[in-house]
């Protein structure tokens, strides 16, 4: 077996949320995944690369609206790149897959670990040429980034405007690198921490700080007076939904909500509302122009094949070098307790960050 970079380089295993809370929770989990029974449509994977992302925040802390995710127990780790290590009887009758291909998969947890066992129908082949590191950070964080842009609202023709809230993390970075990729021509002001200022524009987006009273009035100022014509907010508390809408276009400007950040709390320990997982609190939260996008159950499971082909378009863009993902930060595997305190602090997140798990290439990238 390949040699990994978690705590145990020779042995399989995986990290087990053991009880919602901060990132000491976070237990190391001797596993292996040859002992188990492997159903006939099922493919078990070796991973490479693992992305780290804002929805395992949520997920650590309880809350998330998958029933996979509701009591503790699971692995977190939304999407990977990987290399299939084993095939049941009929999978590859489900996917025309071999041992040994590169694949990829946004299947929402389990990522966070050596193996991963998945359908085989989850699976989505990728080039052994492509870099495992850039095409890790695209399924979750540039496919979400893909669909607000294109699927989520029709509006946006260039010319247009749009606020992205939180542009200094891995979806908001997308966003723009999407923009500019697929040429959309569109004027974009972004919020975030002031010391993230040059990095957001670096990526052509007219910072505002995400803390200021003033926000709305500053997006005002810099779209004529008029708001934008599309704001996304991945915050989901009352206060930045109703400056989200007041950012704005009068009477047409849309946000589109996509995240509930203001209901973790600050240290990361917990949720700041047990009454309800926080789809049903943003749900309550919804009006006239608001509306809740997800890149699972609006685009995904709604819309498989425009997803797939979506998906594959930002590939390309990748394979042309019209793309290239930015990435924050890489960790060993081993180093999950530090990669979550990372993503709580926020202070370092600027694009997306990954887990190298094969040893050869930790240490190709000095890790
Ligand atoms: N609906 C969907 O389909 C979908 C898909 C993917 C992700 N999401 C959600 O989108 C959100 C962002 O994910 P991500 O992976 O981009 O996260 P990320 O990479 O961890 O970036 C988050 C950044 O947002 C800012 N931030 C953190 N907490 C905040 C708060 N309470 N209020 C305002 N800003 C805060 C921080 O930057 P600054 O300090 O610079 O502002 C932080 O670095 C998460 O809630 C995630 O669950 C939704």
């Amino acid at each position: 077996m390949p040699r990994n970079t978690s705590s145990t380089p020779d042995k399989s295993g995986r990290w087990i949320v053991s009880k919602f809370g901060g990132p000491d929770v976070l237990k190391w989990d001797s596993w292996d995944p040859f002992a188990e029974t492997l159903p006939a449509d099922h493919v078990i994977v070796r991973i490479i690369t693992a992305g780290i992302a804002g929805t395992d925040n949520i997920q650590r802390v309880g809350g998330y609206p998958d029933p996979r995710c509701s009591k503790p127990g699971f692995t977190l780790g939304y999407d990977f790149i990987g290399e299939v290590v084993a095939l049941g009887s009929e999978a590859s009758k489900r996917n025309p897959l071999s041992v040994g291909d590169r694949v990829t998969a946004m299947d929402g947890i389990g990522a966070h670990a050596t193996h991963i066992i998945l359908p085989a129908a989850e699976l989505i082949r990728v080039e052994k040429t492509d870099d495992p590191v850039k095409f890790c950070a695209i399924p979750l964080n540039y496919s979400t980034a893909f669909g607000m842009l294109k699927r989520a609202v029709t509006n946006l023709v260039p010319g247009s405007s749009i606020l992205i809230g939180s542009a200094s993390g891995g979806v908001g970075t997308a966003v723009a690198e999407l923009v500019n990729a697929f040429k959309m021509d569109l004027k974009m002001i972004g919020t975030c921490s002031p010391s993230k200022f040059d990095y957001i524009k670096s990526l052509g987006v007219i910072p505002v700080d995400r803390r200021a009273p003033d926000l709305v009035n500053q997006v005002r100022a810099l779209t004529g007076g008029e708001g934008v014509d599309v704001a996304y907010d991945a915050v989901g508390s009352d206060e930045s939904i109703q400056k989200s809408l007041q950012a704005t276009k009068k009477d047409v400007g849309q946000v589109i909500v996509i995240g509930a950040m203001s209901e973790i709390a600050v240290d990361g320990s917990g949720v700041r509302q047990q009454e309800a997982d926080l789809h049903t609190l943003l749900q309550q939260r919804l009006q006239s122009r608001v509306a809740f996008w997800s890149v699972i159950s609006n685009y995904k499971v709604a819309q498989p094949k425009l997803w797939h082909g979506d998906l594959q378009r930002v590939f390309e863009k990748v394979r042309s070098g019209e793309l290239s993902p930015t990435i924050a930060k890489l960790f060993r595997l081993r180093d999950a307790v530090k990669a979550h305190e990372t993503l709580i602090s926020g202070t370092d997140v600027k694009g997306k960050m990954l887990f190298i798990v094969d040893e050869d290439l930790a240490t190709q990238h000095g890790l």
